[in-house]
């Protein structure tokens, strides 16, 4: 069987604010979607990759980072939707080769961190298992709160922060997206489209560096871990 990887990168930035789409903004001369695409362009058991951008934006998407950096295994620039969502069962959709015990990796177009083995073992969860997430434990303790006060206090121990990749079966995914679209039930991510219909979904311990790039700080972080790097 063949094992996808499917990038969504077809949001806004608004907690960004940079007044441009934060996965063109460079990391040390490169844009942080091209970072993210070359992890699986590297990893010799990705078969292919789909990218999903807003439409208006796939020739700069094909010409800047496609072409430019040369990747050989990008199938198709898929047009996104309004939600992440939405951007993603787009990508599955456009997936028409894919067998239903394919894999499928699906992973944010800003999350440039993301290494090789946490890539392979996302995929042997997913194989063996249906459905993985890369999460980290929680370091704070969570408190959820209604009107400005605290109404409960879950147990530090059961709390984890889901990242990407999240692998899945191609066929449980695609219908877990189906079924969510079909009910008008809204995710924030994959894993909870899979939960919501009952799937059980296995962690796979990810780290700390795998941040996803949401607001100007996380910029500052990302710097530091490529000069640690050098
Ligand atoms: N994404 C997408 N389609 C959307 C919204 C988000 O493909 N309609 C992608 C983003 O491009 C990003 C990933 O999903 O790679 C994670 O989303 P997030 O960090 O929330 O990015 P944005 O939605 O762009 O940022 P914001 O929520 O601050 O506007
Ligand atoms: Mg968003």
């Amino acid at each position: 069987s063949r094992i996808y990887a499917l990038i969504p990168a077809a949001g806004m930035g608004k907690r960004m604010g940079a007044g441009s789409n934060k996965q063109y903004l460079l990391l040390d001369g490169m844009p942080i979607l091209a970072r993210t695409v070359a992890a699986f362009e590297a990893a010799p058991f990705i078969d292919g990759i789909y990218l999903v951008s807003p439409e208006q934006e796939i020739p700069f998407c094909r010409s800047e980072v496609v072409d430019h950096y040369g990747f050989s295994k990008v199938r198709a620039i898929v047009p996104g939707g309004a939600e992440r969502q939405h951007s993603v069962c787009n990508g599955l959709d456009a997936m028409a080769d894919a067998a239903d015990d394919d894999l499928v990796l699906i992973h944010d177009g800003v999350r440039p961190f993301v290494s090789q083995e946490m890539l392979e073992a996302a995929a042997d969860a997913a194989r063996e298992h249906g459905a993985s997430v890369v999460a980290v434990p929680v370091k704070d303790t969570v408190k959820v709160v209604k009107g400005g006060v605290i109404s409960e206090t879950p147990p530090r121990e059961e709390l984890w922060l889901a990242q990407t990749p999240q692998a899945f079966r191609y066929g449980l995914i695609r219908d877990a997206h189906a079924r969510a679209k079909a009910e008008g039930y809204l995710g924030t991510d994959d894993a909870s489209l899979v939960e919501h219909q009952g799937g059980e979904v296995r962690i796979v311990t990810g780290d700390y560096r795998n941040i996803k790039i949401t607001t100007p700080e996380d910029l500052v972080l990302a710097e530091a871990f490529l000069k640690g790097k050098g």
